[in-house]
């Protein structure tokens, strides 16, 4: 009796319910006897050599009994029998409006050895996409300063758009103008899986000193743990959230959505989930729309997001870009063929597309930019015959003027990632090129 009462008494105490020891670690996992922590909870495991030493761990999932643990940092000194100690929390950032202008890691802490800040507080990086039917609908342009965009692809404050690209064709290029020649309040950009060069050629090259001074940059490199990827994602996308509570025109752009399905496939196969479409685990489908579904409006403010997808070639059934492009309400398609031409923002006008603009944008401008896309739609079918010569001039009156114009709309569609235009300039400069439509 007396026993049995003991017994039954120990899943109470909280030495019991809060702590727990490593027993084996595979590959990325670690596996421990214990703490009774549910999902997502973040853990603090003391290493063998520092007690002080604590390395932070979210619990994945469980197994036979045991909790399934996944690392912020290194395995480097965990050992069998490491004091599990559970915060009984999910992982919380600090944010404040002191974090404009700086560089932080995955979970929110500023590199070059800045302090994270007065009047920070602490804030959760997994949150639920806002109620849709509080959602605002997407009703003013929000300029970027990127002509070719702004005319042909107008984004609207809380507009969700892919931008599905190679290496090298400009994706960094435009995510800096953006930052610096955009009307929003506020930018935050995450790299993610990036290598570190990468990263600091973005923010010292790219973006410079000028576009850093209203952006938030989040970085989580190729070299560091898959869950600091994810939460890379996660806390770029929090900071964002913070910024649209206070009202603001914030635009979030990540780079690349690809590399955080990357990382969360490779948390997914450690867990022993089954790999599917390339190698993608089910969870990879499942974490896509929960993280792209919680930017845009919401009933203080808004965030427009830019999520970048790796594409090889034209191939843009590949599984990430197939679920992305589902989710989102628009992307831009940079072509290879276009930069190695040398013409840049390499924005293929035929390919790409904005779902909200005919929403928000005057009739004649729609009408402009329909006239364009027609343009170069009879330009590119008789490519071939005008490159070789073959055509004559006046077979056709439509391919006469697609050929008069495609000088004018190249030089039209091409920026120079130091020039500057206003929303208002891209459509007057829009409606000369095509002339009356
Ligand atoms: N708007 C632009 N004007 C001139 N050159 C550009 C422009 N955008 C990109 N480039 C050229 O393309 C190169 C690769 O661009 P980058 O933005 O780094 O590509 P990605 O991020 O897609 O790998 C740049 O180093 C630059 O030479
Ligand atoms: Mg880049």
């Amino acid at each position: 009796m007396e026993v049995n009462h003991i017994l039954n008494e120990i899943p109470k105490l909280t030495s019991f319910k809060w702590y727990g020891k490593v027993t084996q670690v595979v590959g990325l996992l670690i596996e421990a006897r214990g703490p009774q922590a549910s999902i997502g909870k973040l853990c603090y495991i003391s290493t063998e050599k520092k007690p002080s030493k604590k390395i932070m761990a979210e619990v994945v999932g469980f197994k036979d009994g045991k909790v399934l643990l996944m690392p912020f940092d290194t395995l480097q000194d965990i050992a069998p029998g490491s004091l599990v100690e559970s915060t009984r929390n999910p992982l919380r950032i600090n944010v404040g409006t002191d974090l404009i202008g700086k560089v932080v890691d995955g979970i929110g802490r500023p590199l070059q050895g800045m302090d994270s800040g007065k009047g920070s507080i602490p804030y959760p990086t997994d949150n639920a996409p806002p109620n849709p039917m509080e959602r605002p609908r997407i009703s003013s342009p929000l300029n970027l300063g990127i002509r070719a965009v702004d005319s042909l692809f107008t984004v609207g404050k809380g507009q969700r758009m892919g931008i599905f690209a190679g290496s090298g064709v400009g994706k960094s290029t435009m995510m800096a103008m953006i930052a610096k020649n955009s009307d929003a309040d506020v930018n935050v950009i995450a790299l993610i899986g990036e290598r570190g060069r990468e990263v600091k050629e973005f923010i010292e090259r790219d973006l410079g000193e000028e576009g850093l001074k209203k952006t938030i940059v989040v970085v989580a490199t190729s070299d560091q743990p898959a869950l600091m990827r994810i939460k890379g994602a996660m806390t770029a996308t929090a900071i964002a959230e913070y910024f649209r509570d206070l009202g603001m025109n914030v635009t979030l752009m990540m780079d690349s959505v690809t590399r955080v399905a990357m990382a969360q496939r490779e948390i997914g196969l450690a867990v022993g989930e089954p790999p599917t479409t390339k190698g993608y685990t089910p969870s990879v489908f499942a974490i896509l729309p929960r993280l792209l579904e919680r930017s845009g409006t919401n009933k203080f403010g808004s965030i427009t997001a830019f999520y970048t997808v790796l594409v090889d070639g034209d191939d843009l059934s590949e599984p990430v870009a197939d679920a992305v492009r589902g989710i989102l309400d628009g992307h831009l398609v940079l072509d290879r063929k276009l930069a190695n031409k040398g013409q840049f923002p390499a924005v293929n006008v035929l390919k790409s597309v904005s779902r909200v603009m005919k929403d928000i944008v005057a009739k004649d401008h729609i009408q402009a930019a329909d006239k364009i896309r027609n343009l170069i739609s009879i330009y590119e079918e008789s490519e071939d015959l005008i490159t070789i010569g073959a055509y004559k001039n006046g077979s056709n009156k439509d391919v006469d003027e697609a050929i008069r114009l495609q000088p004018q709309i190249i030089s039209f569609l091409k920026q120079g990632n130091e020039e500057e235009v206003s929303f208002q300039e891209s459509i007057d400069q829009l409606k000369k090129t095509v002339g009356k439509v």
